[in-house]
Formats: structure tokens, C-alpha cells, sequence
């Protein structure tokens, strides 16, 4: 592969919805890339699209949305392909994680056997060769005791414990790339960050690039090389890391760092303390989405604001503001 050449190149790529009443969109024409090795945060209130970005990257919408546009992984279009060909990619170079690990592990299936069908199914390794890469990888995830505990059920370990079997489970092919979607959001607030750190640190190890989901901006400024700020179903902004934090440019992003999260179990470290109700799915408004709660905002606003391209791939959707030239 062209060392040049993004690992994953998202163009153009919309979500849709079918309702009793209509069409809603989720994500409309967003366009990002990642490249080999690379991890990517993705940052936004609830409702923003993070989910079905991911979902449509991994050809895993509800039955009743559809996705437009284009998402290549290593050159290859994955958008509306059959099944078939998807389960192929997904199981070998393309992982993702959800928030909740039992949507992911079978609960009446021993840990062991989960972990050794992702090997013997896609890259024909033999039982026995399956189940020492197995253990080696729960090791590497730092589950104590991995030779016993590889043996139980999901239901024997903590939640942190099958977060950490789940990362386990989506790293073992070595992927190419892995999709985390809030991975520790229902766990223990101290817990968090030390998974995703682990995460990171693998994904390091092994070569593979991480796009995450997350409400904790401060494991995004300590994992991440690039952030995408999303908002209403669109980027708002999208750059380096220390840009993004320490230049920052769009009101949204602004509002963003300036709200702490509250880390209850009942808003799950959403953002609150940005004034006015985050949008949710919409029609084909015209306009900046963000408006609405926009200290900024102006007549122009109204208009849908273009996604404007600066320096060091920094980018802006902001009639306000310039980009980082
Ligand atoms: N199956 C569905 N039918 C209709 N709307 C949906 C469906 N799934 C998600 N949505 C809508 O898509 C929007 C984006 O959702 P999502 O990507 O889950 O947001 P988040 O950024 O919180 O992950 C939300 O407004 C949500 O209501
Ligand atoms: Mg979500």
C-alpha cells in the first residue's frame, strides 16, 4: 500500500433515516480520512452522529437508514456492499467496539471459544495456536490470572474486565483499523481512561489506527493525533490536537472544552453547559446547525456555512471564523 494513501477515506458520506413521517438526516455529506496507524477522536453532544458514522463505516445501519456517498478502506469502496464481502473485511483488518460489551460477546459461550473463532474462522490458525494467542492477547489487556479466566463465561468478569476482553477480542486479528464507539462509557469513571490509554498503547504496538468516540476530551488530548468535532450531523472542525485545543476556532469546539463533563450515571459525561438543547436529526435544513446556540451568530448564518481547509489539515464550518491559514 502507498504509505501515502489513506488507510480509510470517508466522501460525501450522508445517513438517512425512514420514519412514519418522513426522512431524517443523521450525517449529512461528511467527509474525513484516516491515515495508517493513526488515532482519530470524535467529539460531539448526544445525537450528533457519532454512532451511525461509525455504523455506516462498518456497514451495520438499522434496517430503516441508508447511507450515501463513499467510504473506501484501502482503496476498496465498503459502502453497499454485499454481506458477504463485509464480514470478510470486518472480521480481519476492520474492528469495532461498542459501548456495551455484552451487544458484543455471546453470554452463553465461553470466552475461550469466542476468542479462538475470530482466529480459526479468519486466519485458519489451529485450535491450539488460537487458544495461546488468545490467552497471550488477554495478557497483553492485563486480565490477571488470563490462562484460568479465558475458560469462563462473560458473566464471571467486571464490567472493566469484559471491556478489556472485548478490546481483546477486536484487536486479536490485528486490524488495520478499529472503530471505538464510547467503549468505556458505562464503566467506572476512574476505569475509563485507564482502558482507553491501554487501548491506545495496543493499537500502537499492533499498527492499527483507532478512530474513538469519546465524552473525555482529556483522553483525547493524551491519545489522540487528530480530532473530528461534530455537530447536527456535520463537522464542524477538524485538526491537529494541540490546533484544536489551543487554537481554537469554531464556537461549537469553544463550548465544547469550556463545558465539564458531568460524569453521573445519569447523563453519562454528556456536555451540559452549552445554553440550548443539542439538535437532534433533522431534515435538510439549510444553515450552520450550531446556530441556533451560537453566541456568533449572524444574518450569513442562515446560510449553510462550506467546510473551509487550512493549514496542517486543519478545517472549519464557520462563516465567524477563519481557519488556520
Ligand atoms: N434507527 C433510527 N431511526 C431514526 N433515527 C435514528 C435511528 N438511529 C439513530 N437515529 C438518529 O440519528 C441521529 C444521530 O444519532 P447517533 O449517531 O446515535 O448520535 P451520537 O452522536 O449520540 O452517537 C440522532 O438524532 C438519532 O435519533
Ligand atoms: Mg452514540
Amino acid at each position: 500500500m502507498n504509505a501515502e494513501q489513506p488507510l480509510l477515506a470517508v466522501a460525501g458520506l450522508s445517513v438517512r433515516f425512514k420514519l412514519p413521517q418522513g426522512w431524517v438526516t443523521a450525517l449529512d455529506n461528511v467527509g474525513f480520512d484516516i491515515r495508517p496507524g493513526e488515532v482519530v477522536g470524535i467529539v460531539g453532544e448526544s445525537g450528533s452522529g457519532k454512532s451511525q458514522m461509525l455504523l455506516s463505516i462498518m456497514g451495520l445501519l438499522a434496517s430503516n437508514g441508508r447511507a450515501t456517498g463513499s467510504v473506501r478502506f484501502r482503496g476498496t469502496e465498503l459502502l453497499n456492499r454485499p454481506m458477504a464481502e463485509l464480514d470478510h473485511i470486518r472480521g480481519s483488518s476492520l474492528s469495532m467496539i461498542f459501548q456495551d460489551p455484552m451487544t458484543s460477546l455471546n453470554p452463553y459461550m465461553r470466552v475461550s471459544r469466542q476468542l479462538t473463532e475470530v482466529l480459526t474462522v479468519h486466519q485458519g490458525m489451529s485450535e491450539a495456536a488460537a487458544l495461546k494467542a488468545a490467552t497471550e492477547m488477554l495478557e497483553r489487556v492485563r486480565i490477571p490470572e488470563a490462562r484460568r479466566r479465558i475458560s469462563l463465561y462473560p458473566h464471571e468478569f467486571s464490567g472493566g474486565m469484559r471491556q478489556r476482553v472485548m478490546i481483546a477480542m477486536a484487536l486479536l486479528c490485528k486490524p488495520a483499523l478499529l472503530l471505538a464507539d464510547e467503549p468505556t462509557t458505562a464503566l467506572d469513571v476512574t476505569v475509563q481512561a485507564q482502558i482507553l490509554e491501554l487501548m491506545a498503547e495496543l493499537g500502537r504496538d499492533l499498527g492499527t489506527a483507532i478512530a474513538i468516540v469519546t465524552h473525555d476530551l482529556g483522553v483525547i488530548a493524551r491519545l489522540c493525533d487528530r480530532v473530528v468535532v461534530l455537530y447536527g450531523g456535520r463537522i464542524m472542525e477538524e485538526g491537529r490536537i494541540d490546533d484544536i485545543f489551543h487554537d481554537t476556532r469554531h464556537p461549537y469546539t469553544e463550548g465544547l472544552l469550556a463545558a465539564t463533563p458531568r460524569l453521573d450515571a445519569a447523563t453519562h459525561g454528556e456536555l451540559l453547559t452549552i445554553p440550548g438543547q443539542p439538535r437532534a436529526a433533522m431534515g435538510d435544513l439549510p444553515g450552520c446547525p450550531f446556530a441556533p446556540r451560537c453566541a456568533l451568530k449572524a444574518e450569513i448564518c442562515d446560510v449553510t456555512p462550506p467546510l473551509k481547509s487550512g493549514k496542517e489539515g486543519h478545517r472549519l464550518a464557520c462563516h465567524m471564523r477563519e481557519v488556520r491559514v
